[in-house]
């Protein structure tokens, strides 16, 4: 049993079904409804890299670099686009300050042996012409790519129907039973009762807080909001080739003309409402680095909850505090960049293989539960 039809839970249960596993998938909305219809799709180990997180640092780099068989098999299996593209990622300074702060992050990446350049203004507007004459420095990640999220979850919830996997959307988890110690099933919203051995618990900031698991074997996973805009170039693809990041946001180009514009970073509960405060602050920051963004068609805004840890690294596999508990959550600002090698974990630990990784969902039990 998945909880969850997110990108994570998706994947993790398509690699299941791979593996023989007999899969079935809830969610109480439709595939791909939560974060992952709501995030731009950035797969950026390199520009998101934190000193403090090593670990995490070689998780996001593996998932990287599997990401493009990942999205061909993907393709294969299900015959959908995920909108994978080798676009590359600039990260722009706008004045002094945050051009020494991107000389410390260049450096940082450098001592981690990251491919990263230092990109000079004239050749930074060469590259992205829609830059502002007021960008003082880039960095280049040119290994940093992007996906379409919400093409990404469709091609995912084909490719697991073929695979023998049953999706239950719109079925609202209500209770993760125990009997005699172990997850015996799930019971629904509506009262009824599914048996399950394991139950993979990928319900996004919400894997908290399902009732029924006991409190020794929860994991501390609380919402972090983020709002986000999804622009539209009515003369089509061409304003950006790359990623553009910088201080407080990033633009996604997807290559047909839309353009991601995202993201806040909030701790407000499970709060989505978008605020006007955000969208101007939003706008009005990127329109700084690329004023041509105003011209655009401002087609959609949301808000969406990252799954974040008290350690901002997921909580990947086996409870060992309640037998048949299985955690793929906790992926914080990189679900989509991390589902691949998630999925591969979590379908060799449901196989029966041993762990190799030191993403224990266990390493939080003396945390408690935050809300
Ligand atoms: N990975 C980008 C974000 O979470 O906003």
């Amino acid at each position: 049993m998945v909880v969850g039809a997110g990108v994570v839970g998706l994947a993790c249960a398509w690699r299941a079904a791979g593996r023989g596993l007999s899969v079935l998938v809830l969610d109480r909305d439709e595939p791909g409804a939560g974060a992952s219809g709501v995030a731009a799709g950035m797969l950026a180990p390199v520009t998101e890299a934190d000193a403090a997180e090593l670990d995490l640092l070689a998780l996001g780099i593996e998932s990287a670099q599997r990401w493009p068989d990942f999205a061909q098999e993907l393709r294969e299996a299900s015959g959908l686009e995920t909108g994978y593209r080798r676009c590359g990622t600039l990260v722009v300074a706008r004045d002094r300050d945050e051009a020494e702060a991107l000389e410390r992050e260049l450096e940082l990446r450098e001592r981690l042996g990251l491919r990263v350049g230092r990109v000079l203004p004239s050749a930074a507007r060469r590259a992205e012409p829609a830059l502002a004459p007021t960008v003082r420095l880039a960095l280049e990640a040119p290994d940093d790519h992007a996906v379409d999220p919400r093409l990404a979850c469709a091609a995912l919830a084909v490719a697991c129907e073929r695979a023998g996997v049953v999706l239950r959307p719109g079925t609202e988890v209500a209770e993760v039973v125990v009997r005699d110690g172990r997850v015996a099933a799930v019971a629904t919203a509506t009262g009824e009762r599914i048996a399950c051995r394991r139950a993979v618990i990928a319900a996004g900031p919400w894997s908290g807080h399902l009732p029924g698991i006991p409190e020794a074997a929860r994991v501390p996973v609380r919402p972090v909001k983020g709002q986000i805009l999804r622009l539209r170039d009515p003369a089509g693809p061409g304003l950006l080739e790359r990623v553009v990041r910088f201080e407080g946001g990033y633009l996604v180009p997807r290559g047909d003309g839309r353009i991601v514009l995202g993201a806040t970073m909030e701790e407000r509960g499970f709060d989505t409402s978008v605020t006007a405060l955000a969208v101007y602050e939003l706008l009005r920051d990127a329109a700084e680095l690329v004023p041509g963004i105003l011209e655009l068609v401002l087609e959609e805004t949301a808000a969406g909850l990252r799954p974040a840890t008290p350690d901002n690294a997921p909580a990947l596999g086996a409870s060992g505090a309640l037998e048949g508990l299985v955690y793929a959550t906790g992926h914080h600002r990189n679900g989509v960049l991390l589902a691949p090698v998630t999925a591969e974990l979590i379908a060799a630990e449901l196989a029966g293989e041993p762990r190799a990784h030191p993403f224990s969902p266990d390493r939080f039990a003396h945390h408690g539960v935050t809300a």
